[in-house]
C-alpha cells in the first residue's frame, strides 16, 4: 500500500485530493491545525475510515514537520497547505511568506532530514498568480513570471525552491501551475463562491444585494475535482517536471455572475461603469417568482464597492495546458464552465434552503415559547 501525506488536508484541494487517493487504495495521512472549532467541515465524512489518519503539525514549526514525515514515511507529499487568500496577502505579508515560501522550504528539508530525498516525490501547490501582470497571453510553462500581491511573491520563493532541490539533490520534487479552480467546496470569500452563495440567497429572498470588486477581472476557471487528478499524475511521470494546469478557457468575473444568477433563475443586466457598474433584475424565471415575491424587475441585486479592489491585481490569467494534455494524458475540459457555474449554484440553493427551514423551525420554536404553546 501506498502512503501519502498531505499538508492543507483541511481546504478545499486537501479533501478532493484525500478522496481520490482513498479510492486509489492509498493510506492518506495529514496534517491539521489545531483550531478553537474542531469541526473540519470539508473532511467530517472521511474521519474514522480505515487508511485516513491526522497529526497535528504547523507549516510555520519545523519540528511538527520532522516528527510528522519521520513518523509516516511517506511515499509522495502533496503540499497544499498555504494562506491562499491574495487579498489577505497584503494585510499579512509577514505570514504569508512564512508559511507560502519557507514553509515549502521546511518541507523539502523535513525529507532530507528523515532521509527519504531518493524515496519521498513531493507535488508543490504553485499558481497562476506567478504570471501576475502577464507577459503573454495564455500562459504556459514558458511564460515569464511576473509575481503582483505578496501572495505571489511568497509562491515565487516556493516554485524556485522546489526546482532548486530538484538539481541539487535530485530529489522528486515538482510544481503544478494551477489556475483558478473552484467547487462547491470552495472558500466563501473567493469570487467565484461569494457569487454562487449570494445568487442562491438572493434568489431565495435572504439577501438583497451582492458587493463586489473588479467585475472585469479575467480568470481560467476549472473544476477542483478534476484538479486534484493532475496533481496525482504529475507524482507518477516518469521524471519530475513543471506543469500548467488549466482549462485553456477563460471567463470575467461578470460572465460568472451573469451565469450564476441566470441558473438561480435571475437574468440580469449590467449597467454603468467601474464603481457604478450594476447588475439590474431583467427577467425573474416564474417559477422563482411564485416563490419570492418581494424580488422585481428593476432592483440592483450587485453594486461594486471599492473595498474588495486590490492595491494590484491580476486581471488576464489564461492557461495552455496543453502540456500537462500531452504528457500526462490529463483532459482539462472534463467539467465545463457552465458545468462547474451549476455545481456550485445547485449545491448553494440547496444549503440556503436548508439554512431557512432551519430557520423558520428556530424562529416558530421561539413564537411558540413566548405564546406558552412548547415550554
Ligand atoms: P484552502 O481551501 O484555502 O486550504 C488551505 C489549507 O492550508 C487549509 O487546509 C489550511 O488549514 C491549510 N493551512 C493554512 N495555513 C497553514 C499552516 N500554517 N499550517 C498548516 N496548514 C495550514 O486552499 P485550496 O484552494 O485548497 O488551495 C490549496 C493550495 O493550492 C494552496 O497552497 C493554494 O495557494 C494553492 N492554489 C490554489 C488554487 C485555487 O484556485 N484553489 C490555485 C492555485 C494554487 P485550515 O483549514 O486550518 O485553515
Ligand atoms: N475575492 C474576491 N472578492 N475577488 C473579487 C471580488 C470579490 O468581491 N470582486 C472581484 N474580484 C476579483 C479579484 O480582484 C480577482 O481579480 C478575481 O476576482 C479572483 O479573485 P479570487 O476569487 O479571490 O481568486 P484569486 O485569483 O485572487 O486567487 C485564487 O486563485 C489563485 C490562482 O490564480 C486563490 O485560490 C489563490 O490561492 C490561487 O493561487
Amino acid at each position: 500500500m501506498r502512503t501519502a501525506l498531505i499538508t492543507g488536508i483541511t481546504g478545499q484541494d486537501g479533501s478532493y485530493l484525500s478522496e481520490f487517493l482513498l479510492d486509489k487504495g492509498y493510506d492518506v495521512h495529514g496534517i491539521i491545525r489545531r483550531s478553537s472549532v474542531d469541526f473540519r467541515e470539508r473532511i467530517a465524512h472521511l474521519e474514522g475510515r480505515p487508511h485516513f489518519h491526522l497529526h497535528y503539525a504547523d507549516m510555520g514549526d519545523s519540528m511538527s514537520l520532522v516528527k510528522v514525515v519521520g513518523m509516516v514515511r511517506p511515499d509522495e507529499i502533496y503540499n497544499l497547505a498555504a494562506q491562499s487568500h491574495v487579498q489577505v496577502s497584503f494585510d499579512s505579508p509577514e505570514y504569508t511568506a512564512n508559511i507560502d515560501a519557507t514553509g515549502v522550504l521546511r518541507i523539502l528539508e523535513a525529507v532530507r532530514v528523515c532521509g527519504l530525498d531518493q524515496t519521498c516525490r513531493i507535488y508543490q501547490a504553485s499558481t497562476s498568480e506567478l504570471y501576475g501582470k502577464v507577459e503573454e497571453v495564455p500562459q504556459s510553462e514558458t511564460t515569464p513570471f511576473h509575481p503582483y500581491s505578496p501572495y505571489a511573491v511568497a509562491k515565487l520563493y516556493g516554485f524556485w525552491i522546489v526546482k532548486e532541490y530538484r538539481e541539487a539533490y535530485g530529489m522528486y520534487c515538482c510544481s503544478g501551475i494551477l489556475f483558478n479552480h473552484e467547487s462547491e467546496r470552495r472558500g466563501e470569500t473567493f469570487v467565484t463562491r461569494k457569487i454562487s452563495l449570494a445568487a442562491a440567497r438572493i434568489a431565495q429572498g435572504m439577501q438583497d444585494c451582492l458587493y463586489l470588486g473588479n467585475l472585469s477581472s479575467m480568470r481560467d476557471w476549472g473544476y477542483a475535482k478534476d484538479y486534484v487528478e493532475c496533481m496525482w499524475l504529475i507524482l507518477q511521470n516518469d521524471h519530475p517536471d513543471d506543469f500548467v494546469i488549466a482549462t485553456g478557457v477563460q471567463h470575467s468575473v461578470r460572465e460568472f455572475a451573469y451565469q450564476a444568477f441566470s441558473h438561480a433563475g435571475i437574468v440580469l443586466e449590467f449597467r454603468g461603469e467601474g464603481l457604478d457598474e450594476q447588475g439590474v433584475v431583467k427577467y425573474i424565471d416564474p417559477k422563482l417568482s411564485a416563490v419570492n415575491t418581494k424580488l422585481s424587475t428593476g432592483d440592483v441585486v450587485i453594486r461594486v464597492s471599492p473595498d474588495f479592489y486590490r492595491p494590484t491585481d491580476v486581471v488576464n490569467l489564461w492557461g495552455d495546458p496543453s502540456k500537462a494534455r500531452e504528457q500526462l494524458g490529463w483532459n482539462p475540459t472534463k467539467t465545463s464552465f457552465e458545468q462547474l457555474v451549476t455545481i456550485m449554484v445547485d449545491s448553494d440553493m440547496a444549503k440556503v434552503a436548508a439554512e431557512g427551514a432551519a430557520m423558520k423551525v428556530r424562529t416558530n420554536l421561539a413564537e411558540y415559547l413566548e405564546k406558552g404553546i412548547v415550554k
